[in-house]
C-alpha cells in the first residue's frame, strides 16, 4: 500500500516552518467530512475500481494485432496513458509491438515524424476526447480521417474512438460510420479519468490486465471516507498542502519523483493539480520535477531561494533491478566509495539525503513511497492523488473538477481560426494583433 510520511511538516521538525499536528488533524477530519457528503457527482471517480472491462478488453485483444498504436488526445485525455506507457512499459517502442505514439500537442514536426515512422494499413488510432469538441484532437483526427479514407482503407478497422457515452462529435461520428467506441463514464471528468478507458485500453494494449490496475485502486478509494486519520493518509496529505498554503504561505508544490518512469507523472500531477485548484484566486502552483536530476538543477534555489515551496516527494523502494556499481580504482577515494553498492542504493540515498537536507534547512516536504512500480501501485499513485487534490480543493471551497478559466483562450482561438459564432473573438484578435508594439 502507498504510504505517506509527513514528519516534515511538522513545526516539530521544521521549527517555524512547520505547522501542529492538531492542525493538521483539524483539517484533515475537515477534508473527510467534505468528501463523505460528496458535494459534486464528478465524485464519481472514487467508485471507478469496479466497472465493466469488457468492451477495453475486446478492442485491446483486437489492437495487440496491429503493428502502429496512435493515441490522439490532449490534457486529461493524453498524460494519464503517457503515464501507464512510460511507468509499465519503459522504452516500448525499442521492444513491443504495436509500436505506440502518443500525439498531444499539435506539433507539426512531432506528426511529420510519426507519419514517417508507421504504414497506415497496421495502424490502429485511438481518438480520446470526452467532450468531442478539442480543436487539437479534432484537428489531428481530421488529418488521420483523410489519410485511412484516401487509401480506401476502412475506417471502422482503423479507429476506436474514447468518448462522452451520451454526447459530442465523435458521438456523433462513430454513430454514422460504425466506430467502435469506449465510454468515459458521464460523471468523470478529463483530468480525473485516467482510470476509465482512457487509460486501461491502453494499459490492456500493452499486456496488462486492469483488474491489476484497479485492485490497488480499490484499496485506496476505501480509505478516501475512511474517518480514522492513520487510514487516511490522503486526507492528511491534503491538509498538510493546504495548510503550507493558507498558513505558511508555501506557494509552489515541487512533485519529485526518484524514477525515470514517473516522469510523466509529475507532468500528470501538474496538470491534475493545476486546473483543479487555480480558480477563485486560489491554488498553489505545480512545478514537475525529477529526482535525482533535478538536485544538480533546483535543488539550489529549493534550499536557499525564496521561503514559498513544499516539495512533495514519491519515493521508490525497489527499482527491479540490482545493476552493481564495481569497485575500481581503489585508490581514487573518490570513486572507490561507489563500489559494491547499487543504482538502487544511490538513487534512494540521495532521495534520502535530498529530503534531510531539506529538513534541516527548515524547508518543508512530504514524501510519497511506493514499494515498486506496477500496475497495482500506479493505480494506488492515481488515486491517492486525485483523492488528495479533490479534497483540497474541497478545504479550498471551490470546485476542483471544474476549469472556466480556460474558455476565453479556446473562444478566441475559435475567433481566430473562423468557427461560425465566434465572429466577434475574431475581431478581437485582430484588434489585439494591431495594438503589439514589436522590437527588433
Ligand atoms: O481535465 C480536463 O477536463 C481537461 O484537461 C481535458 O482533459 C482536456 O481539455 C481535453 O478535453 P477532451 O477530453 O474533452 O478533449
Amino acid at each position: 500500500m502507498v504510504k505517506l510520511d509527513f514528519s516534515n511538516v511538522l513545526s516539530e521538525e521544521i521549527g517555524h516552518a512547520g505547522v501542529s499536528i492538531t492542525e493538521i488533524e483539524y483539517y484533515a477530519k475537515k477534508a473527510i467530512s467534505l468528501i463523505s457528503e460528496k458535494p459534486y457527482k464528478e465524485f464519481d471517480f472514487i467508485g471507478l475500481y469496479s466497472q465493466d472491462l469488457t468492451a477495453v478488453k475486446e478492442l485491446a485483444n483486437k489492437a495487440r494485432d496491429y503493428e502502429y498504436f496512435i493515441l490522439l488526445g490532449i490534457g486529461g485525455s493524453a498524460l494519464g496513458p503517457k503515464v501507464i506507457l512510460e511507468a509499465l512499459s519503459p522504452m516500448h517502442n525499442l521492444k513491443k509491438k504495436p509500436k505506440i505514439f502518443i500525439y498531444d500537442n499539435v506539433d507539426p514536426v512531432t506528426f511529420k515524424n510519426i507519419i514517417e515512422n508507421i504504414d497506415l494499413r497496421g495502424t490502429l488510432i485511438n481518438v480520446i476526447s470526452k467532450s468531442g469538441a478539442t480543436s487539437e484532437t479534432l484537428a489531428s483526427f481530421l488529418i488521420f480521417w483523410k489519410m485511412i479514407r484516401d487509401r480506401k482503407l476502412d475506417v471502422k478497422e482503423h479507429f476506436v474512438f474514447t468518448t462522452d457515452p451520451e454526447k459530442g462529435n465523435l458521438r456523433r461520428i462513430a454513430d454514422e460510420y460504425g466506430i467502435p467506441c469506449l465510454f468515459i463514464p458521464k460523471n468523470v471528468v478529463g483530468r480525473y479519468s485516467v482510470l476509465t478507458p482512457v487509460g486501461l485500453f491502453l494499459l490492456e494494449v500493452i499486456g496488462i490486465k486492469s483488474e491489476e490496475m484497479l485492485e490497488g485502486v480499490r484499496e485506496v478509494s476505501e480509505k478516501a471516507l475512511n474517518n480514522s486519520l492513520e487510514e487516511n493518509p490522503m486526507a492528511v496529505a491534503a491538509s498538510s498542502l493546504y495548510l503550507m498554503d493558507t498558513i505558511k504561505g508555501k506557494k509552489i508544490v515541487v512533485f519529485l519523483p526518484y524514477s525515470d518512469r514517473l516522469k510523466t507523472l509529475s507532468e500528470w500531477f501538474c496538470q491534475l493539480w493545476a486546473e483543479s485548484l487555480g480558480k477563485e484566486g486560489k491554488g498553489t502552483t505545480p512545478y514537475p520535477s525529477l529526482g535525482s536530476t533535478d538536485q544538480h538543477s533546483q535543488l539550489q534555489l529549493w534550499m536557499e531561494g525564496p521561503e514559498d515551496k513544499v516539495i512533495l516527494f514519491l519515493s521508490v523502494e525497489r527499482h527491479g533491478c540490482q545493476e552493481e556499481i564495481p569497485e575500481e580504482f581503489h585508490d581514487i577515494e573518490g570513486l572507490r566509495f561507489l563500489g559494491g553498492h547499487t543504482l538502487e542504493e544511490l538513487i534512494n540515498t540521495e532521495q534520502l539525503a535530498t529530503e534531510m537536507a531539506l529538513t534541516i534547512n527548515k524547508k518543508p516536504n512530504l514524501k510519497i513511497i511506493i514499494p515498486k512500480i506496477n500496475a497495482y501501485n500506479i493505480g494506488q499513485i492515481f488515486q491517492f492523488l486525485q483523492i488528495t487534490t479533490s479534497m483540497t480543493g474541497l478545504l479550498y471551497g471551490i470546485n476542483p473538477f471544474n476549469q472556466p478559466g480556460v474558455e476565453l483562450g479556446k473562444r478566441l482561438t475559435y475567433g481566430a481560426m473562423g468557427r461560425r459564432g465566434f465572429e466577434s473573438e475574431g475581431e478581437e484578435i485582430k484588434d489585439y494583433l494591431k495594438r503589439q508594439r514589436f522590437m527588433i
